[in-house]
């Protein structure tokens, strides 16, 4: 179902937020942060508001293949204020205002100019534009796209190369990359990378050929780190593979020196993992307000379907039966309209709420990204925080503890897990494909698949 523009009439009280102050990303910014990995599909714009509203620092969107989006049409929706990129049936990448502070688009590309044209349709809406030079899957390397780039650095930095000189200073340019087998070949390839320009260099510390349910090799990501720093370019090296939130954040980055860690998986199954305090019985205190703010945004009903479907969580309160009976609720759901979903969602909240709360949240960031992690090398034992008191000022909204983002209360907020929590289960089941070439919108992720990146 592709957006077009809305014929409601704008109300004043309904008019688009306002945009937050922030002047443009710098390295700086990709440092001390936790972000929210691009994901196919995963990561659709109710889940990067989500991940926004409870502590990322920066939030990647999904892959989009550089043609795709050239063929599409931006519709703004007066009402709401989302951004949509419309394909030929349906929208291929939709945004908010609010999140482009924060907001990394990510492409993939085999191709100088392309990348160039692609980045230059969206760059108004987002903040720094990241090449996928990591996913391994056929579709994507065929073209000699995603990790194909690995063995081609020749074309990985002309891409970078040709979106740092075409792309605006305020835009940053920034690259995704997976390690190579061996330490020699991984760094000569950095050293390349780095001498683009680029601002941030994100390490998904898996080679192409490993599966997902393979441990990440993090401990080989100090030297990358090491030898980054050596360079003397400020450049934010960002480890990816295995986190499992915020806690799981300053121990990897103990673990390795990496200015910052980006988180897949662990995201999916709660985008409010990169909070102190993620939200547990996620059916209850996430599941209702993800629906509500995706149908007030106009998500495609079958992505927020698919995208709540992924959610899960530790239960205290929620009974396994309420739960089985929410997600067969959902199941069952032909549309946001059904009266079995809004039955078992309850409509307490609209909304319009939700989103004024995201809003609220993020626009209290003031400016730039927050500083969630503490620097590595200062890194101690996280210390549970003491519970934020129901009648201050905060009123639901994300409260902050020293700098770090603590999920709201009223909302079953556990304690911090624990650093050796259980890591996210394997799902392989998932894979992710990004939006195909010449207006053909994406296809869906076929189970059975491995995740790429
Ligand atoms: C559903 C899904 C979709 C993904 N889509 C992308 C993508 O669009 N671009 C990309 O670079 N990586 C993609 N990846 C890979 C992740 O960004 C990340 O590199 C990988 O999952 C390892 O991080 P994790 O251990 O935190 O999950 C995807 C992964 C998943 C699970």
């Amino acid at each position: 179902m592709a957006r077009h523009p809305s014929s409601r009439s704008a109300s004043p009280a309904q008019r688009p937020a306002k945009k937050p102050k922030l002047s443009h990303l710098t390295s700086d910014d990709f440092k001390n942060g936790i972000f929210l990995a691009p994901m196919v599909r995963s990561g659709a714009l109710p889940t990067r508001l989500f991940a926004l509203k409870h502590g990322a620092s920066l939030v990647w969107g999904p892959e989009m293949v550089d043609k795709a989006i050239l063929h599409a049409e931006r519709v703004a929706d007066p009402v709401t204020g989302v951004i949509s990129y419309n394909g030929k049936s349906r929208a291929m990448f939709t945004t908010h205002p609010i999140e482009k502070p924060y907001l990394i688009y990510q492409i993939g590309s085999s191709d100088p100019d392309l990348a160039v044209q692609a980045a230059k349709t969206v760059m108004n809406d987002v903040s720094g534009i990241d090449l996928n030079c990591g996913c391994p899957k056929p579709f994507s390397t065929h073209s000699g796209m995603g990790a194909a780039l690995l063995t081609n650095p020749d074309v990985l930095c002309s891409i970078l190369t040709a979106l740092r000189r075409e792309m605006p200073p305020e835009i940053t340019v920034s690259a995704k990359i997976r390690l190579l087998p061996s330490r020699e070949d991984t760094l000569k390839l950095v050293e390349r990378i780095v001498n683009t320009g680029i601002s941030a260099l994100t390490v998904h510390c898996r080679t192409r050929n490993m599966r997902d349910r393979e441990p990440a090799m993090v401990e080989r990501l100090q030297e990358i780190v090491d030898f980054v720093e050596g360079m003397g370019r400020g450049i934010a090296v960002i480890e990816n593979g295995d986190c499992t939130g915020w806690e799981d954040a300053r121990r990897i980055r103990a673990l390795t020196g990496a200015h910052s860690v980006m988180v897949a998986r662990a995201a999916e199954s709660n985008p409010s993992c990169f909070s102190s305090t993620p939200l547990q019985d996620v059916e209850r205190t996430l599941v209702p307000s993800y629906i509500r703010l995706a149908e007030y945004l106009d998500n495609h009903w079958g992505l927020t379907k698919f995208c709540v479907n992924q959610f899960h969580g530790t239960h205290v309160d929620v009974r396994k039966a309420d739960s089985k009976a929410l997600r067969q609720a959902l199941s069952t759901s032909k549309s946001y309209a059904d009266s079995v979903l809004k039955e078992a969602i309850s409509d307490d909240v609209s909304g319009k709420e939700e989103f004024d709360k995201i809003v609220k949240a993020i626009e209290a960031r003031e400016c730039g990204p927050r500083r969630l992690l503490l620097p590595a090398e200062t890194v101690v034992p996280v210390v549970p925080p003491a519970p934020v008191s129901q009648d201050k000022s905060t009123h639901g909204e994300p409260a902050e503890l020293d700098g770090v983002i603590v999920t709201p209360p009223g909302t079953q907020n556990p304690d911090p897990p624990s650093s050796n929590a259980p890591k996210i289960p394997v799902n392989d089941r998932l894979a992710y494909i990004p939006a195909l070439v010449s207006g053909i919108d994406p296809a869906t992720p076929t189970p059975g698949g491995d995740i790429g990146g």
